[in-house]
């Protein structure tokens, strides 16, 4: 059996990252076989690459070598990483892919999501994720959620204008558009609990319906 590939997205402080280990843990609690893993980094190459994409002293920065080295580090965890757990028929929940490059890269930044879609084509070479959740949150209070948790690391994409941030929300809402049958939102502005819940029961649902198949 091939497993199944979740991905988790959302602008900072959405709390997709605490929401997602809660999954992770009650999946493995069922017994499920399960990869928690997050981009840009989760191996060794991609990791590197991530310390120079988020490091605050790299203002020069271009956009599109941004855009390409966020495609490399994907290509590389995808190989190492996400491909040999499907095969192996585990469930990987993965906190962040190809949609952060759409939405930030592609529709903040200016790019254009069709270019940006083209360079990850190639990357992922047609592995797309089974069902995504995105974690929608205004993203005035996921900026205050961040500044009250003193041990999150503040990176360079933080630092980003407001006006950037509203732009990766309207991004992702362009992005529910083109992928209706992949992209479910979950309210995040919720109670842990709740969003939780929904999560959750998102989740069960892929699976179930994989498995029925
Ligand atoms: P991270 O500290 O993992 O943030 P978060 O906890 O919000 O996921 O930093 C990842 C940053 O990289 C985040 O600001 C989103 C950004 N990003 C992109 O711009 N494009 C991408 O393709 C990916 C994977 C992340």
């Amino acid at each position: 059996m091939r497993g199944i590939f979740l991905t988790v997205e959302g602008p900072e402080g959405a709390g997709k990252t605490t929401i997602i280990k809660m999954v992770l843990e009650r999946l493995a609690n069922e017994g499920k076989e399960v990869v928690y893993t997050r981009e840009p980094g989760g191996i060794r190459i991609a990791e590197q690459i991530r310390s120079i994409i988020l490091n605050p002293e790299n203002i020069e920065m271009d956009s599109r070598t941004e855009a390409l080295l966020y495609a490399a580090a994907r290509r590389q965890h995808l190989v190492e990483k996400v491909i040999p757990a499907i095969e192996k028929g585990m469930i990987v929940l993965c906190d962040r892919f190809l949609d952060s490059s759409l939405a930030y890269q592609g529709f903040a930044r200016g790019l254009g999501v069709e270019e940006v879609l083209t360079i990850n084509d190639f990357a992922i070479n047609g592995l797309m994720p089974t069902k995504t959740l995105y974690f929608d949150i205004d993203p005035k209070e996921g900026l205050n959620r961040i500044s009250l948790n003193e041990e999150r690391e503040i990176n360079r994409l933080d630092l980003e204008k407001a006006e950037f941030h509203e732009k990766v929300r309207e991004g992702y809402h362009q992005l529910m558009q083109r992928y209706p049958d992949r992209i479910v939102k979950i309210d995040a502005s919720k109670t842990i609990q709740e969003v939780y819940d929904e999560a959750m029961n998102e989740v069960q649902y892929t699976i179930n319906k994989i498995s029925d198949r």
